[in-house]
């Protein structure tokens, strides 16, 4: 599905974003593994090239315009295009609202949603002359619920759906399709610091009664990375095994 497209994966060292970049590269793309943890980046493109696919580990904090800016510059480079971008690196500072510092809202915001309009808006430009592309962003369910404790994280990620219905109907006159990933409750390492008793109590909200896995919203992505997807732009599709319907 994915042969010969080039893709960029933000965040993806680790977790939800290396599940999504070795799938890309197992369908036959070649990715930018972009990421502040360059060795854990490194990592990843050795796995890919084992697979005999290409990769590129980049240093980059996405929430800095001028880092975003050399990444697609460094891409288009080394690869002559960008066919898909996403928008995956995201961050967690949880605390009840009146114990929340300036720092810890600032931050989930600056990363989580800035870094997703720092991307689009560098890699929306090289897509509009090709008059084609795929941009996918990974949300979470909590942007269309609100949770206890993460109003930095919540307003970040229904700000990125805003993003990305927004930018759909912007882009849509230019052949490319914007849309977002809204993960539940997955296994990764944002998540096993959680404590036992509430790991059960999310586990009793799941119909599918199983925690995601990276690989399940990796497929998601996928499709709508793919071909498949054409006629898709503006939605938001909940990986959660139906925790909200
Ligand atoms: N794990 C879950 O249950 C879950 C649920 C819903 C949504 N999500 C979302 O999925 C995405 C990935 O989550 P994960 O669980 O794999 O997280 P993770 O913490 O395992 O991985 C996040 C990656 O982002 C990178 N990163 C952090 N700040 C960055 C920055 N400024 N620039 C570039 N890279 C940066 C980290 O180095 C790391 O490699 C996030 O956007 C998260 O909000 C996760």
């Amino acid at each position: 599905m994915l042969k010969d497209k080039v893709a960029i994966v933000t965040g993806a060292a680790q977790g939800i974003g290396k599940a999504i970049s070795i799938s890309f590269a197992r369908d036959g793309a070649t990715v930018v593994i972009a990421d502040v943890d360059l060795i854990g980046a490194g990592a990843v493109v050795s796995e890919i090239q084992s697979m005999r696919k290409k990769a590129l580990a980049l240093l980059v904090d996405v929430s800095c315009s001028r880092e975003v800016e050399a990444m697609v510059i460094r891409t288009l480079d080394e690869f002559k295009k960008i066919d898909i971008l996403v928008n995956n690196a995201g961050i967690t500072r949880d605390s009840f609202l009146i114990r929340m510092s300036d720092e810890n809202w600032t931050q989930v915001i600056d990363i989580n949603l800035k870094g997703a309009f720092n991307c689009c808006r560098e890699v929306a430009k090289t897509m509009i002359k090709k008059r084609s592309g795929k941009i996918i962003n990974i949300a979470s369910i909590v942007g269309l619920t609100g949770n206890k404790g993460q109003v930095n994280y919540a307003a970040s990620k229904a700000g990125l759906i805003g993003l990305t219905k927004s930018l759909a109907r912007e882009l849509a006159a230019r052949g490319i399709n914007v849309n977002a990933v809204a993960p539940g409750f997955i296994e990764t390492t944002m998540t096993e610091e959680l404590s036992e008793s509430l790991k059960e109590k999310m586990l009793g909200k799941i119909p599918l009664a199983r925690a995601g896995s990276v690989d399940d919203v990796a497929k998601a992505t996928l499709f709508l990375a793919s071909e498949y997807a054409d006629y898709i732009t503006g939605q938001v599709i909940n990986v959660d095994g139906g925790m909200i319907m």
